[in-house]
Order: C-alpha cells, then sequence, then structure tokens
C-alpha cells in the first residue's frame, strides 16, 4: 500500500484521495494499484453508494510519473497496475464525483471522463500533452472526449495539447461546475452525498443507460495502450522523458 492515496469513508461516500503534493500528485504504478483496489472494495461494499476523488490544493494531478514512463519506456514491460485501474474505473456501477483545484493533466485530465459529476475551481487547468511527449491518447479519451465535446475540441485538447481553463472544460462539457477553492471540497462531498442518498438500484440503472457500454470503452482503453506502449518505447518519448527529467528549472 502506498500513502500517496488515502482512502476514506464519510457516511455512503468513499472518498479517494490523491495525496502526493511534492510531485504534484503525479501517479505511480502503487498509486494505480491502491486506486484500483480501493474503488473495487467500495464497489463491493453495500454501504458505499458513491466515489469521491479529490486531489490537494494547487494540483488534481499532473499525470502519469515521469519516472515510472522511462521505467516503462526502457524495460520494455507493461502497465498492468494502469489498466487494471482504468478497466476498473470503466466498469463502475456505482456513481462518482470528482474536484479539481489546480492541475489536471494527463490521466488528470482523462479520469474526470468517467465520472458523473466532476466540480473545479477557477483556477485549474486541463492539459493533455499526448503528442508533445510522443504519446497517443489514453483512458479512452480518444472515444469519450469527442463524443462530449465534438472533433475540434477533441482535437485541440487530445491532439494539440491545448491547455483547457475551468471555463473552458465547462463550455467544452467536460466538467459540471466552477467552484471556489475555499467550497470545493465541501462542495463535492455535498454532491456525492446527494447521489448517495438517491434510490440506490435506480440511480445505477440509470446510470449505465446515460454512459457508454463499458465493454466498448474497455475495448478502446485496450486499443489505445497497445499503441501507447509502442510508443513509450520511441525515440520521440524517450527523449520527452530524458528531457523532464533533465530539466533545468529557473
Ligand atoms: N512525474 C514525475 N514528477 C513530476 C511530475 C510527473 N508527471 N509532475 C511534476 N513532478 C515533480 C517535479 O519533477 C518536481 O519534483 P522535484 O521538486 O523533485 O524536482 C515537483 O513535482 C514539482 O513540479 P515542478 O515541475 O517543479 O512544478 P512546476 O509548477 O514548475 O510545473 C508542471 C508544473 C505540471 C508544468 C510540470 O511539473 C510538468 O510539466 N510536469 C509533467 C506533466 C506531464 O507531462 N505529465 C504526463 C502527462 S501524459
Amino acid at each position: 500500500m502506498t500513502q500517496h492515496i488515502d482512502i476514506s469513508r464519510q457516511g455512503a461516500v468513499q472518498i479517494i484521495r490523491v495525496n502526493r503534493p511534492e510531485k504534484k500528485n503525479a501517479f505511480t504504478r502503487a498509486m494505480y494499484d491502491a486506486m484500483w483496489k480501493g474503488l473495487a472494495a467500495g464497489e463491493e461494499d453495500e454501504a458505499i453508494r458513491c466515489h469521491l476523488f479529490l486531489g490537494v490544493p494547487g494540483a488534481f494531478s499532473t499525470g502519469n510519473d515521469m519516472q515510472d514512463f522511462l521505467a516503462y519506456a526502457t524495460s520494455g514491460g507493461d502497465m498492468p497496475e494502469l489498466i487494471g485501474f482504468l478497466e476498473c474505473l470503466a466498469s463502475l456501477r456505482k456513481p462518482v464525483v470528482s474536484a479539481v483545484d489546480g492541475l489536471a493533466i494527463g490521466i488528470g485530465t482523462t479520469i474526470h471522463l468517467h465520472c458523473d459529476l466532476t466540480l473545479a475551481t477557477p483556477r485549474s487547468l486541463f492539459r493533455t500533452p499526448f503528442v508533445d511527449l510522443g504519446l497517443v491518447p489514453e483512458a479512452a479519451s480518444s472515444l469519450l472526449v469527442p463524443a462530449v465535446t465534438g472533433h475540434q475540441k477533441a482535437f485541440a485538447l487530445l491532439a494539440m495539447g491545448n491547455d483547457f481553463t475551468a471555463a473552458d472544460a465547462l463550455a467544452a462539457g467536460l466538467i459540471y461546475k466552477i467552484v471556489s477553492e475555499e467550497a470545493i471540497e465541501e462542495e463535492a462531498l455535498k454532491l456525492a452525498e446527494k447521489a448517495a442518498a438517491r434510490a440506490p438500484e435506480a440511480l445505477q440503472i440509470s446510470r449505465r443507460l446515460l454512459k457508454r457500454q463499458p465493454e466498448d470503452v474497455i475495448a478502446r482503453i485496450h486499443e489505445e495502450a497497445k499503441l501507447f506502449s509502442e510508443r513509450l518505447r520511441s525515440k520521440e518519448a524517450q527523449a520527452a522523458f530524458m528531457a523532464f527529467m533533465s530539466r533545468k528549472k529557473s
């Protein structure tokens, strides 16, 4: 278990807090594993009726840990914890609320495509620099983003790596609401509690009707993952990871 993912419970809400502030909440393999196990346990527990993802002030997550990316790229290994987490996330029956304050990069953005209600503070920044890293979209984002935003905004986000402010994300339909920094966690918990108070079976059936079939989403996760792991081993990607690791700070 890692101390970088805190899992707690408030009433019928399971709270999964990403808590690695010293690395701006970059995700390691152990963190994916902890989130995967936490979600799976929450799905099994009848007392839990809603999942809630939180970050830390200033960062939801800056995406996959670059050191881990480099390790995958050079070892030729695969990413079982990441894929297991994504499959689990895409198959959840219970509703998911999330709250973003600040940086939401890479999977720090794409996680929310699997959530039902995402709040963000005005200073939040959504960015998926996949192509700049020599990579391709992940977490079924190539399927889910265009369905929400249309092709042009999806291209700007996923292929161009353009920054989306909280206002841009709201206008594009990627988040539910903008909330102040002071209020976001309380509001997110209130929303999760409201979801948890709904008739659970009817809510789960309604959720399933509203979302794409998990099989289609999981198929895209695998299709992307195959290309993603090929790209991880490309010269373009390895050069980008090395550049990040050796960058000078101003
Ligand atoms: N993986 C590993 N470490 C990361 C990280 C990541 N994805 N994102 C941030 N960190 C680390 C930094 O290396 C730094 O560690 P250090 O203090 O030991 O050097 C610490 O977190 C603080 O980050 P820093 O880069 O100093 O903050 P910043 O405010 O100057 O810049 C970002 C913030 C997000 C612009 C910059 O950290 C960044 O570009 N991160 C990589 C994002 C990314 O491309 N993710 C992959 C998406 S697919």
